[in-house]
């Protein structure tokens, strides 16, 4: 017997609970719970005594391994964040704000694979899918279906008859399910309808992407449940207004999530970047103070990225620091021990500091190459562009080892610089193996004293 039953669900993390809440006790939101009907089937047998059939245990070597499990894909970027192609059954959400690119991105996935693509778009018009469509390029295919459509039911139909190898859903939001009646885009519809995708996924071996939109304070509309129920989590982000867009794994069942995939928009299309670095440090002149280059790692990928620092006479009473694509707290922390380590007046000046290319940089071997930009920005020195850094600061001053830095060092030989700054304390470097001049230093004033006498 099934009983109608209502819950009530925090819109912005899906917390549940039996009754009206004016404050969502797991994320402080206020007003954000909803009622929802859903309906339960009242068994009175325990789950633990029921007799159903199901699968049986079996050993590992038992289990039968499936053939061809990855289907490779042309996006050399998406396949890299994806971990080498997608998974057979695979069920991939790929989140990020409005207007980033993502059914632009998606559909040039089912533009450019071989295999029966179906793209379901609950926001455009097959039209408006076509125009889209027309801008970018492509070969002509007879193998890429598209849909317009946001009843779940009505979107099965058409999939049973189609069997197309790869489902694409933008978005999740615009789905529902006539088994619920609340709105699309609620919790219980993302739930229902991610789960019945989900299943759909893994019982047809079908790849399925789905497209979901972002809060305001950036994390996946909807409820956590559909992080969890997903194998593989994509983050799309970048600045709207700048050509840079960046493709992230926040979690990936079948891969590393430590991937990172770069584009660029343009007037057709999303164009993958192959050598990032080469446009990352590309704009500037030679002269300009307060610039400084550091290599970073992004995953497995080196990026040389172009650090800009500007440091100026404080206009009003307290100093303004202010960072674009560092963590703020960080910056301070450097500033502090500047000001401490190596005596430089930070506390009557502003610091701006930025990172070119709309790029959010965590790796902390950077922080070398942000002092010496703020330094060399303060005494309006500039630093050569063949020099680049590499080196976490302590806050004694001092240099610290950082991970991977042949790599790093082998990076920036490629792209033609010819000094590195280091910490002393990464051992077993072969500097004879490089053409690039290695220069290790234990203390952030050796640097200081070494670039600029
Ligand atoms: P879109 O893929 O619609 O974003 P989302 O689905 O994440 O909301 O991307 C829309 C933006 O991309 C829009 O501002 C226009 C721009 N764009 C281009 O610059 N070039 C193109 O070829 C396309 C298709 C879009
Ligand atoms: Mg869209």
């Amino acid at each position: 017997m099934a009983k109608a039953k209502s819950i009530f669900f925090c819109q912005n993390c899906g917390y549940e609970s039996a009754k009206w809440l004016g404050k969502c006790p797991a994320c402080q939101q206020w007003n954000s719970f909803v009622e929802e009907v859903v309906s339960k089937n009242a068994s009175v047998v325990p789950a633990w005594q029921s007799d159903g059939a199901s699968n049986t245990p079996k050993t590992l070597p038992e289990i039968e391994p499936g053939t061809e499990v990855r289907i490779p894909l042309q996006d050399a970027e998406l396949n890299r964040v994806l971990g080498g192609g997608i998974v057979k059954g695979g069920l991939i959400l790929i989140g990020g704000e409005p207007g980033i690119g993502k059914s632009t991105l998606m559909l040039q996935l089912a533009l450019s694979l071989a295999p029966k693509v179906l793209y379901v778009s609950g926001e455009e018009s097959e039209q408006q899918i076509k125009l889209r469509a027309d801008r970018i390029p492509h070969k002509p295919n007879d193998t890429t279906f598209i849909l317009s459509e946001t009843a779940l039911e009505k979107v099965f139909t058409q999939v049973n008859q189609l069997k197309p190898q790869v489902l694409i859903i933008d978005s999740i939001q615009t789905l529902s399910s006539a088994k619920i009646e609340s709105v699309p885009g609620s919790v219980a519809q993302v739930r229902q309808c991610a789960g019945e995708l989900m299943q759909f996924a893994k019982t047809t071996e079908t790849p399925v992407f789905l497209v979901g939109h972002i809060t305001k304070d950036g994390s996946l509309a909807g409820p956590k449940v559909l992080e969890h129920m997903v194998d593989t989590v994509l983050q799309f982000e970048g600045d709207r207004n700048l050509m840079y867009r960046i493709l992230r794994t926040t979690k990936n069942r079948f891969g590393s999530t430590s991937e990172l995939g770069i584009y660029e928009m343009q007037s057709e299309g999303l164009r993958q970047v192959a050598n990032p670095s080469e446009i990352l440090i590309s704009q500037r002149d030679a002269g300009v103070s307060g610039v400084a280059i550091g290599a970073s790692m992004e995953g497995n990928r080196t990026l040389l990225i172009e650090i800009q620092a500007l440091v100026s006479g404080a206009a009003y009473g307290t100093p303004q620091r202010s960072s674009t694509g560092f963590d703020s707290r960080r910056l301070n922390m450097l500033l502090a021990v500047l000001e401490k380590r190596t005596g430089l007046k930070m506390a009557t000046h502003d610091v701006f500091l930025n990172m070119a290319g709309g790029i959010k940089v965590e790796d902390p071997a950077i922080d070398l190459a942000v002092c010496v930009a703020v330094l060399s920005s303060q005494h309006e020195l500039s630093i050569n562009e063949k020099v680049c850094f590499a080196a976490e600061v302590g806050l004694g001053g001092e240099l610290r080892a950082v991970n991977r830095i042949d790599q790093r060092i082998a990076e920036a030989e490629k792209l033609g610089f010819d000094t590195i700054y280091i910490s002393s304390y990464n051992k077993g470097i072969n500097a004879s193996k490089h053409s690039i001049a290695i220069k290790p230093f234990g203390l952030l004033k050796q640097v200081f004293g070494d670039l600029f006498g």
